[in-house]
């Protein structure tokens, strides 16, 4: 088999070939004037496996065609099949037509994935994990609990004075696993509920280290929510965990200046250094 990288998140794919030891196989790339893309396969994968790590994170759109544009390629010169690691799929959040005639993007993806002659997905934390039904093909779903609940063993964050905190109801499942591996306590945030004018937490958070757990920090709107609400429930300390650290806009300069200790995202988004600031911590999925 070959691993390739697109360029959008070399060092995730440098960390997973290491594990692999095997080198990343290249891909001649360019972009055009007017924006077009170009890529070559420089050694041949005829009758090969082919492996490509390509997140569909910021700019989304970019990234995708990108990794079509690879596909096409790769299926061009008759590798044996292709596979695509999509550490973070973009258009996830579209996974139903929540009003009338509007697109589900995450299907028109898959479809557009599978058409290709695409023969495997493996991504991780899925916005829910039902858009695996969108592919026909075998989707390995991974998710960075276990990585996630390592960090804090190693800490030695454990046992009944940490609390694990729901952002909000999509992500109750995740936290009720984390806190029985950590064996801790877990909590909810009622995101419609305003928490500067009243507690919107149920369960017990006071005096205790919250982790407060979501899939995506985008915006980091529903983060700042939860922190406003667990901080005004009485925890001590706060870490915001979530598995994408999309951190669009200002979202880092408001968790920065936010009551949060410590951010701690992993490195399915690459995240550039003038993105980084001092409470954010990436932990590795490779
Ligand atoms: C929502 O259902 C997701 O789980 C995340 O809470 C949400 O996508 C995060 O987005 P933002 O940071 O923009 O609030």
């Amino acid at each position: 088999y070959r691993l390739f990288d697109l360029g959008t998140n070399p060092e995730l794919t440098e960390a997973i070939a290491k594990k692999l030891k095997t080198p990343v196989a290249q891909v001649e790339m360019q972009t055009f004037a007017d924006n077009e893309i170009y890529e070559r396969i420089v050694d041949s994968v005829r009758g090969i496996d082919v492996y490509v790590v390509q997140p569909i994170s910021y700019p989304v759109n970019d990234n995708f065609i990108k990794l079509m544009i690879f596909i096409d390629a790769a299926k061009r010169t008759s590798a044996k099949s292709i596979n695509v690691i999509i550490p973070y799929l973009g258009y996830a959040r579209s996974d139903r037509k929540a009003r009338s005639r509007e697109p589900i993007v995450a299907r028109l993806l898959a479809n557009m994935l599978e058409s290709q002659g695409v023969k495997r997905v493996m991504t991780m934390d899925l916005h829910t994990s039902q858009v695996q039904g969108f592919f026909d093909i075998p989707v390995d779903h991974l998710i960075a609990m276990p990585a996630q609940a390592k960090f804090y063993e190693d800490q030695g964050l454990t046992g009944s004075d940490v609390v694990v905190v729901a952002s909000g109801p999509s992500t109750l499942k995740l936290v009720q696993k984390l806190a029985e591996v950590l064996e801790a306590q877990w909590a909810i945030v009622d995101q419609d509920r305003d928490p500067r004018v009243q507690t919107a937490v149920t369960g017990n958070v006071a005096g205790k280290y919250a982790i407060i757990l979501d899939d995506i920090i985008d915006t980091g709107d529903t983060m700042l929510k939860a922190i406003i609400a667990v901080k005004k429930a009485g925890a001590t300390t706060i870490d915001a965990l979530a598995t994408h650290g999309v951190l669009s806009g200002q979202a880092g300069e408001n968790l920065q200046a936010s009551d949060v200790d410590r951010v701690i995202v992993t490195d399915t988004v690459p995240i550039p250094a003038e993105k980084r600031f001092d409470k954010l911590t990436v932990i590795s999925t490779a």
